[in-house]
């Protein structure tokens, strides 16, 4: 366990990955990962075992806060990222949700409007604050110049997932819920929405420093319905909570957009796009970079899966093409568990070693 801060960062001690929302480009860029907590990690498998299971894990604040800060002690990342699920905030509306050992998240779906009346937006506290506590928890341990990130899932993916109960390869319950009675699912999605700002808020006042949004199935819509599930409620979200909170930087993470994430740019005002996987990296650096947005992307998680030389090819490309604009080196998508932690290992080393042109 990393020794107790006073979590107040002295001058020399300011947080890196903070400096890029000031207009900076740093080299070596900022460095953190998605899903850099997980079961890659024994030490996760073991306190996940003691918990008995995810989600008592992500409602026990003393071992989430443990799992928060596993990362960070092994490989000295510049942020954590808090530990919890996206559909904790469902599971606070009162929706049932499990994780089945080896099959991903379980709900009780919401098929139809009339099943909105089983969510309950008044008594989300008690799971709010779980997960408050895992924030302080993790900011009482965490070094000062390591900046700590919140994040909630979109209303569209966590829609997508109370609607059908489950994963699907095309979300297409809640796609044909949206055709079918607009109205009716314009009210789910409102209630998501309301909901995560005020997740996202409780967050910031226990000590998070940014937060991000991630909207995983964000390309499974055409224009119009982009425009009102994702753009709509994503604005809503970062307006409320700019207004709340202007100082705390929101990234988007509309994973799988394609040529909408300028759009997503420029019509949320989020301060930051994360790129997934298959997002070239000329425009990264070209049109996203352009809008003036801080750029956060894009290794794909096979290559860390595979390490070694092809990874390291790839690291220097990114960095060079992204050299001179506020960056942060991340993942396309969540780390998954076959990856071994050596190359997480390898990954910051060669980040922080290569010279990195123009700067
Ligand atoms: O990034 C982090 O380290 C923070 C924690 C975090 C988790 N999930 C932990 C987790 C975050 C930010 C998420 C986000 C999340 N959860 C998303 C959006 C990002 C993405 O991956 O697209 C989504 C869609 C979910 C929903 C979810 N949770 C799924 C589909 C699954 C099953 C897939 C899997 O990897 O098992 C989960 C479970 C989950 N969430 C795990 C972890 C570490 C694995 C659970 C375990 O230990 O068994």
């Amino acid at each position: 366990m990393a020794t107790p801060h006073s979590g107040k960062p002295t001058p020399d001690q300011h947080r890196r990955l903070l400096d890029v929302f000031q207009g900076q480009s740093l080299a070596p860029p900022p460095i953190w990962l998605m899903r850099q907590a997980g079961r890659y990690l024994p030490e996760y498998r073991e306190v996940r075992e003691q918990a008995g299971g995810f989600l008592n894990l992500c409602y026990t604040p003393e071992l989430a806060a443990k799992v928060t800060l596993q990362p960070i002690e092994r490989f000295d990342l510049d942020a954590a990222i808090l530990f919890s699920d996206i559909l904790v905030l469902p599971n606070a509306l009162g929706q049932k949700v499990w994780f089945a050992e080896g099959e991903g998240p379980r709900l009780e779906p919401i098929a139809e409007a009339g099943a909105i009346a089983t969510l309950d937006a008044n008594n989300t506290t008690a799971i709010f604050d779980k997960v408050c506590a895992t924030v302080r928890a993790v900011r009482a341990a965490l070094a000062p110049d390591k900046a700590l990130i919140g994040f909630c899932g979109a209303p569209w993916t966590v829609g997508t997932y109370m609607v059908a109960g489950r994963g699907s390869p095309d979300q297409a319950a809640a796609r044909l819920w949206a055709y079918e009675d607009p109205i009716g699912f314009a009210r789910l999605i409102d209630i998501v929405t309301e909901a995560s700002i005020d997740y996202l808020s409780a967050q910031i006042e226990a000590g998070v420093d940014l937060v991000q949004i991630f909207d995983s199935w964000s390309g499974s819509l055409p224009d119009d319905e982009f425009g009102r599930w994702v753009v709509s409620p994503t604005r809503r979200i970062v307006d409320e909570i700019k207004r709340r909170h202007p100082e705390i930087p929101i990234i988007g993470f509309p994973r799988l957009a394609g040529m909408n994430i300028v759009r997503y740019y420029r019509e949320t005002a989020v301060d930051g796009i994360g790129c997934d996987t298959s997002t070239p990296l000329e425009t990264m650096a070209g049109p996203i970079a352009a809008t003036g947005a801080v750029v956060q992307g894009n290794l794909d998680p096979l290559l860390l899966v595979n390490g070694g030389q092809a990874m390291r090819n790839r690291l220097t490309a990114l960095c060079t093409e992204m050299a001179g604009k506020p960056f942060i080196l991340n993942l396309g998508h969540g780390i998954v568990p076959q990856t071994p932690p050596e190359h997480v290992a390898e990954l910051v080393e060669h980040v922080r070693t290569i010279a990195v042109p123009g700067n």
